[in-house]
């Protein structure tokens, strides 16, 4: 099998390392050889991770797309341009393509996948998801008899880097966030990363497998970590919990919920003991139960490895794209946001005088919001407090007229903080 790859950065290089050092391995495995027949980069004078001996290196990606012996084209580049322009040209040259590129999939996947199908060839991309966990293959092969009803996961390793380090070490955000650029974790842009874009994209991939439905990145509600005040992590964990950055995609009663957000997970969960780069994703079949996948979601040869585990599957042959029933995708209804049943956590500023507390579980209570826990905490000497609440499971609209109410108040001495909670249970 020769192939050709576009991009040798993290990722691509990342390839050429694992297949040149478990060159043996993934012959035996695959019952064949591999062989890199081109590759293609922006700058032939960029410093690279991998040697690049023994193939042909070239600035013209076109050179790889339309090679006459290339059967498999990797798609390493990123974004949605120029790397959507060769995706294409390579299914209509009847290319197999392997990408890591999971905007490219969540935003163009329906029309590639069609024209992979009109071509006979194959557009695979475990990578794409969770890094160097098999999550698609999970779902869509090994899950493969359940019905699915829940999919939740941290599915972004720079975000979970980022907050750990500042969790655990107190570390300034632009620090660690350059850390993780140089690790080679973040996205070209990072705002992917801080603004959940990113995630989003992979949850928009899993909810399309798990519910056999037509990918729709727009219908994921996006939030990123930026926000995230270091007052309500602590705060989160007096009461229990750890707040991690979570999609959560759920199917009730034949509708779909896909949301990206900080949420608040009980410290007793596995997922909230996931720490650093690494990503897991839990998975609820209505036959086998909570499953949950561990593993890194980013860096190079972690990377590689999901990568190189569809090369394999192309060319033992035991790929498909019917493996996550591509053929019979659904149009999905989704729940609008008002609608969606949350338990939530509330942070409210406020003059810490008699009868306030009162006030706010009175306006809740004519909600039908009923308080699960609170903590109050004096935090200055103009008697301002921190009133923090866990509410119980509440429609989002009925929490919001509730906020805007007690929002109104002159004892409210700054903006209402309002996370949701996942128990996962
Ligand atoms: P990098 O920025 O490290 O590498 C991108 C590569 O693409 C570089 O080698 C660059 O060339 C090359 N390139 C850019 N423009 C062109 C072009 N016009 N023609 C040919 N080559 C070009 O990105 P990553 O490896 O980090 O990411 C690649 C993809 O993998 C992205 O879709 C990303 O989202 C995804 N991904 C990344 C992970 C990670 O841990 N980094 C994990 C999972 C997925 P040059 O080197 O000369 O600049
Ligand atoms: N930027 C992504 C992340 C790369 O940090 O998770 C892996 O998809």
């Amino acid at each position: 099998m020769k192939i050709g790859i576009l991009g040798l950065g993290t990722v691509g290089g990342g390839v050429v390392n694992v297949l040149s050092k478990n060159h043996q391995e993934i012959s035996r495995r695959c019952g064949s050889d591999i062989s890199i027949e081109i590759a293609a980069v922006k700058d032939l004078k960029q410093k690279r991770i991998c040697s690049t001996d023994g193939f042909k290196l070239t600035e013209n990606s076109n050179d790889v797309v339309n090679h006459p012996d290339v059967e498999v084209v990797l798609e390493l580049i990123g974004g949605t341009s120029i790397a959507k322009d060769l995706t294409e040209k390579a299914l209509k040259n009847k290319k197999h393509v392997i990408t890591a590129n999971k905007a490219l999939i969540a935003k163009h996947g329906n029309e590639l996948l069609k024209l992979a199908k009109d071509n006979s060839v194959s557009i695979l991309f475990e990578a794409s998801v969770a890094g160097g966990i098999p999550i698609l293959k999970s779902l869509g092969q090994g899950l493969t008899a359940n019905k699915i009803d829940l999919v939740a996961g941290i599915i972004n390793g720079t975000g979970n880097f980022i907050m750990t380090e500042m969790k655990e070490k107190g570390r300034d955000f632009d620090d660690v966030l350059k850390e993780a650029q140089a690790l080679g974790y973040a996205e070209a842009d990072p705002t992917f990363d801080i603004e959940g874009i990113d995630a989003a994209h992979k949850l928009a991939i899993l909810a399309s497998i798990a519910f056999g439905v037509e990918l729709n990145f727009e219908a994921v509600s996006t939030e990123g970590i930026s926000q995230v005040d270091p007052e309500d992590i602590s705060i989160a964990d007096e009461l229990g919990y750890i707040i991690k950055h979570l999609g959560v995609a759920k199917k009730i009663d034949g509708r779909i919920d896909t949301r990206v957000h900080p949420t608040l997970i009980p410290k007793k969960r596995l997922l909230a003991n996931v720490n650093g780069v690494m990503n897991a994703v839990l998975i609820k079949g209505n036959a086998v139960g909570p499953t949950l996948y561990y593993g890194p979601g980013a860096g190079d040869e972690a990377t590689a490895s999901a990568v190189i585990a569809d090369l394999v599957d192309l060319v033992k042959g035991t790929h498909s794209n019917d493996e996550f029933c591509w053929k019979q995708l659904e149009k999905a209804n989704y729940i609008e946001k008002d609608n969606v049943e949350s338990i939530f956590y509330l942070r409210i500023l406020a003059s810490d005088k008699p009868g306030v507390l009162a006030d706010i579980t009175s306006i809740l209570a004519k909600h039908n919001i009923s308080v699960e826990s609170v903590v109050q905490k004096q935090i200055d000497a103009d008697n301002n407090a921190h009133i923090a609440i866990i509410t119980n499971k509440i429609l989002t609209k009925e929490m919001n007229k509730a906020i805007n109410e007690i929002q109104a108040h002159d004892y409210i001495t700054g903006t209402v903080k309002i996370i949701p909670v996942e128990t996962l249970d």
